[in-house]
């Protein structure tokens, strides 16, 4: 596989390279791919806009370096091996050649229903071959996609729909998870109510649920491609065309589109995947995510397919039918690259080891962790336990907005040191910055993340408010991109992630906003004002625990706790429920009347050493009230 680093020094090679001269570094990948026309320019940048181009004018499909560049060599390859929920059906394989076709029928049917280059789509769909093919199809006709994890509410998807102004939804009649069956299709016709640029919704029967077909709106998917050819011309893309629109939770109210561009993601995806699992020719390759978040499309199907490589897709839950299914799927599909999210780990780990005894990890060769910080106990059950101590652990450090794996050690390369992502990728800048924004040279320093550079994938806007990019990202520290995060630098120069030092809890490796929840509950009718702060959980991460004001209610405080949960639940999405809802009669608030969320944090964390200096506060006597209520006093 070209490009793919060696051995350390190959690395080190590289990353000096990529430094010194990042245009020449990047362009040599490039040439790899399969371009209608060349670029005028590899790079023009400027973080203060933020504007960012790279490939400038070139003219590309994406699919096409999967598809017809690949197909001589792979059609009869595997490409996907879907896993299903239920252990009583088959597994599918899917060739290149045939998830060609299928592509090529589906960006038919796409087109014959009216979408057209540069229209939004939406995907909100269960992990099932379809979901990715309808990923490629919009990449073939220059659609812009925006997969909605199917776990969310209708109102958490009308939101998403709105802001995007979809044309179309593509969805299923249900969904499969564990013993469950979740009727998402009629999710959808209640997001649709507070919609109005949708004109189509296509529907693939998975469940065999009775569904209300709306006339003139619905489809079924199947009908849309009976009579599709199964060949398509791709759309001609420019480089910085935008492929898809991912939303994700920040610090402030409204999840935010975060707008990923055709020609760097699709380099920087093929390079970082190569390179990071070693992923080689005939290896067969497992991401547990679903395609509704970011480590989905960039290595469940994008990165992978790029490589030409056998991408396993799961559409059940780790612990149905039993807590070794992850273990089970790895032995029967001779699994050798298994990527998954700590707190998946930890939460397996609950059940010991016996699960995994059951069966044969002899085929995995790496294994990786995505989402959160991995804490040390996690690291070494799953580098002993699944990894069985000779397999490479990559603890990949990156965001929606990075679009690939910024810091990661390479399988086999980087000596793994527990619970550090370690170092950059080549073509990545880390800086480390106090508050101040000063950098902080040398080991052993301790400050917030941010990349002084840029690199292919970086996110280019935030769909329809540009100054929401500039903003969040480009203004905390002048000249370069923050990242939210803390950091370590260690003795050694390996960096260890802190978690993030804003307003976003990180609960199962899902990103959720304060403000968001905050919102959610500030909908019940007796809530005059909210808190929400996240609390360390021992398989979640974090967990979110709510401060929630209802002076003049009548309802129990205990009715309330419950309406509150199920509200959020209802407004966002089960994994945003709240664990803990706490009835207050005030927040700790300063002077100028900001919410001193420390205080909250200790409490929720059930940590009342140095709680600090509270007389500065308005209202000093709420903080006894709120650690008695809490049952801490
Ligand atoms: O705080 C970091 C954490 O997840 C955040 C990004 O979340 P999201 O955009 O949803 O993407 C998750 C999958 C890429 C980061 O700001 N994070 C992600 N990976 C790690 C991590 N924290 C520590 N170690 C990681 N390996």
């Amino acid at each position: 596989m070209k490009f793919k680093i060696q051995n350390l020094r190959d690395y080190a090679n590289e990353y000096h390279n990529s430094v010194v001269s990042p245009e020449d570094f990047w362009s040599e990948i490039a040439d790899y791919f399969h371009w209608k026309k060349k670029w005028d320019k590899v790079l023009e940048w400027d973080f203060d806009t933020p504007s960012i181009s790279w490939f400038k004018n070139a003219e590309l499909n994406l699919t096409e370096n999967i598809f017809e560049k690949l197909l001589p060599t792979h059609e009869h390859k595997t490409a996907i091996i879907w896993e299903p929920n239920d252990t009583s059906a088959d597994a599918i394989s899917i060739t290149y050649g045939e998830l060609f076709k299928a592509t090529c029928k589906f960006a038919n049917a796409l087109q014959t229903q009216g979408v057209r280059k540069g229209d939004r789509v939406i995907i909100y769909m269960p992990m099932v071959p379809e979901a990715t093919v309808a990923m490629l199809a919009c990449a073939r006709i220059g659609a812009v996609h925006s997969v909605v994890f199917a776990g969310f509410s209708a109102t958490a998807l009308a939101d998403r729909v709105n802001d995007c102004k979809a044309k179309m939804v593509l969805t299923s009649d249900g969904n499969y998870r564990g013993n469950k069956k979740i009727p998402v299709k009629a999710v959808v016709d209640e997001a649709l109510q507070k919609t109005h640029t949708v004109e189509k919704v296509i529907v693939l029967k998975r469940t065999g649920e009775q569904v209300e077909m709306v006339p003139d709106r619905d489809l079924w998917w199947h009908d849309t491609i009976a009579n599709e050819p199964d060949s398509h011309k791709a759309e001609v893309m420019k480089s910085e065309d935008l492929l898809f629109i991912l939303y994700t939770s920040g610090s402030t109210g409204k999840p935010k589109g975060v707008v990923h561009t055709t020609a760097g993601y699709m380099i920087y995806t093929y390079y970082s995947f190569i390179n990071v699992f070693q992923y080689q020719t005939d290896d067969v390759y497992w991401c547990t995510a679903d395609i509704g978040w970011i480590t989905g499309h960039s290595y469940i199907v994008y990165g992978p397919l790029l490589a030409g490589a056998t991408t396993l897709m799961f559409e059940g839950v780790p612990t149905y039918p039993h807590p070794g299914r992850f273990w089970e799927i790895v032995e029967k599909h001779r699994v050798n690259q298994f990527y998954t999210a700590p707190t998946a780990i930890r939460a397996l780990q609950v059940h010991g080891t016996a699960p995994v005894e059951k069966f044969d990890l002899s085929s995995l060769k790496v294994i990786g962790s995505v989402g959160e910080p991995i804490n040390e106990e996690a690291w070494h059950w799953y580098h002993e336990n699944i990894g069985k101590g000779n397999c490479p652990l990559v603890d990949t450090w990156w965001q929606t907005e990075t679009g690939g794996i910024m810091i990661s050690p390479l399988a086999g390369i980087t000596p793994n040191k527990p619970a550090h992502a370690s170092l950059p990728l080549p073509g990545v800048q880390p800086i480390i910055v106090d508050a101040e924004g000063n950098e902080l040279i040398g080991n052993n320093v301790e400050g917030n993340l941010c990349i002084k550079y840029p690199w292919p994938s970086m996110i280019r806007t935030t769909y329809g408010d540009h100054q929401r990019c500039k903003d969040t990202y480009f203004s905390t520290y002048k000249g370069m991109y923050f990242t939210g995060d803390g950091v370590k630098r260690d003795h050694d120069g390996y960096l260890r992630i802190l978690g993030r030092v804003d307003d976003v809890i990180n609960v199962s490796g899902h990103r959720m906003g304060t403000a968001e929840v905050e919102n959610a509950i500030d909908e019940h009718p007796d809530v005059i004002e909210s808190a929400v702060v996240g609390y360390p959980h021992e398989i979640k991460g974090q967990g979110i625990y709510a401060f929630a004001i209802c002076d003049k209610s009548e309802k129990t405080p205990e009715d309330l706790e419950e309406e509150i949960k199920q509200l959020v639940r209802k407004i966002i999405g089960p994994i945003a429920k709240p664990e803990h809802v706490q009835i207050v009669s005030g927040l700790p608030k300063t002077r100028s009347g900001k919410i001193m969320r420390r205080i909250l944090r200790k409490v929720a964390s059930r940590d009342l050493s140095s709680l600090g200096d509270i007389s500065t506060l308005l209202n000093p006597e709420v903080v006894d009230e709120i650690i008695k209520g809490a049952g801490l006093d």
